[in-house]
């Protein structure tokens, strides 16, 4: 067996059990392309530095290209020995191109390495899942668009409250998903910094330069501290909250998505393909995609759980624990690219019932407001037209009928500012119109909105 690069103290080699429980390289081998790429620009740095000359430097930038290439053409045989996939580039450069292979780790540690892999794969990570949160938006926002004056009940305590669009809904998803692009964007800034030149905890001894690094890796800023340069993983942490909070919009979507596929509510069907069957129930079919999706939230929490309790005792600097911080991660970011690859076709084939959206507007009270409101506008304190209406309200519940069944007489037995106009106040169109004002849900506002949210759309992510 091939001696590990940190054997020189030890006297006995590693135990099998040591070497597998120890060993990262079954995940982490994830990271090669960034650790190939850290290597590369360190290489670089190196040179500038006058520590490689322009020939080593180049010799050992081919041979790392190459066992990229070896790697991504499956051609790499990982095994635990290899322990980590920063020791297993390593090892296969210096089989390539001899000691010269060697010179490569100077002035840096692995764990200054990992916290740059990480960074850089992050970096990575999250253009890719702002860019499929751009997708899922998208999908909403044409949704709302097919189904601009869609009225539906709204709810409160899952209790019909006041009738809503169906497209104002949506977009209050909308301006979720947009909040959680933006909590991506800031976790980006703030982990936008290069790491490398930390060295071990105590900062690297050669004359590195960071600034040269940083910009050969994209990065704008350089870390200040070279024990918090290796320690910090708030980044990881931040973005998993990030995921976490977008799991959670996810799955407040999916829980209506699967309430209004009932029978009960029978407000949308979702298409086929997008739907399963049971294996004993010929009838069935399931909104398994949304389940799922609410059901993976709890996964993701799980993660950010895993990893704060991780580092909660952690003293400075590095510490192996560290390494609990990838699986986690790499979850995280698969679980939640899953839910946004799957849910926006999902949305654009589903069927919207409008008709049994809006006849579900007729039952529960839904315009009740809009009676009190009525008598507002004839001068009563709001307490006072409330209590009306919601003595309107207990009459046609004893009697088995609506509002909009009750006469004029009747009405002016509960105020006698009720006017004939009153029936045109309670009509559910009147309820949604009424509501012009900024972010309400009447059909002008909405539309409105609407057009600007396209605009935000087109303009890319954001
Ligand atoms: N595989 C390790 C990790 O993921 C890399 C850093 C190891 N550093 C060390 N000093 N053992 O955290």
């Amino acid at each position: 067996m091939k001696q590990k690069p940190w054997s020189g103290r030890f006297k006995e080699s590693t135990d099998r059990l040591v070497d597998e429980f120890n060993a990262s390289i079954s995940f982490d081998r994830r990271l090669y392309r960034h650790d190939i790429r850290g290597s590369i620009a360190h290489a670089s740095v190196l040179a500038d530095a006058g520590i490689l000359t322009d020939k080593e430097a180049r010799k050992i930038i081919e041979g790392l290209k190459a066992v990229e290439k070896e790697i991504s053409g499956k051609r790499f045989a990982f095994t635990p020995e290899m322990e980590d996939i920063h020791m297993a580039v390593e090892q296969r450069l210096t089989e390539k191109i001899g000691t010269l292979g060697g010179k490569l780790h100077t002035g840096r540690s692995r764990n200054d390495q990992v916290a740059l892999d990480l960074r850089l794969y992050l970096k990575d990570e999250i253009y890719a899942i702002a860019g499929l949160l751009h997708e899922f938006k998208k999908a909403l926002v044409d949704v709302a668009g097919d189904n601009l004056d869609c009225v539906m009940p709204g709810y409160t305590h899952l209790q019909r409250a006041q009738p809503v669009l169906l497209s104002h809904h949506l977009l209050a998803y909308y301006e979720m998903f947009k909040r959680d692009t933006g909590r991506l964007l800031d976790c980006l800034e703030r982990m936008d910094e290069l790491p490398l030149g930390s060295g071990a905890l105590a900062g690297s001894p050669y004359d590195l330069d960071r600034r040269l690094a940083a910009r050969l890796l994209g990065f704008s800023r350089v870390t200040e501290n070279s024990l918090d340069g290796v320690s910090d993983r708030d980044f990881v942490l931040e973005f998993m909250s990030a995921a976490s909070i977008i799991m959670m919009h996810a799955s407040r979507l999916s829980e209506e998505i699967i309430l209004w596929s009932t029978q009960e509510f029978s407000f949308i069907e979702l298409s086929d393909a997008f739907s399963t069957g049971s294996s004993i129930m010929p009838q069935k079919k399931n909104p398994d995609v949304a389940e799922l999706a609410r059901g993976k939230t709890g996964r993701v929490y799980g993660h950010l759980f895993a990893l704060l309790t991780t580092m909660k005792g952690l003293p400075l600097a590095y510490n192996k624990d560290m390494q609990e911080d990838k699986e986690p991660l790499f979850d995280a970011v698969d679980t939640l690219k899953d839910v946004l690859i799957v849910y926006p076709p999902m949305l654009r084939t589903m069927k919207v019932n409008k008709e049994a959206m809006f006849s579900a507007t007729s039952k529960g009270f839904l315009n009740a407001t809009d009676a009190a409101d009525y008598l507002v506008k004839k001068g009563l304190p709001f307490r006072e037209a409330h209590r009306a209406a919601g003595a309107a309200v207990a009459y046609c519940i004893e009697k088995g009928i609506t509002l909009e069944d009750l006469g004029l007489d009747e009405w002016r037995g509960f105020s006698r500012l009720f006017g004939p106009d009153i029936r045109k106040a309670v009509s559910i169109k009147n309820s949604v119109d009424a509501r012009k004002i900024y972010g309400g849900t009447a059909l002008e506002t909405v539309k409105k909105r609407l057009k600007a949210v396209k605009n935000e759309i087109k303009k890319g992510i954001s």
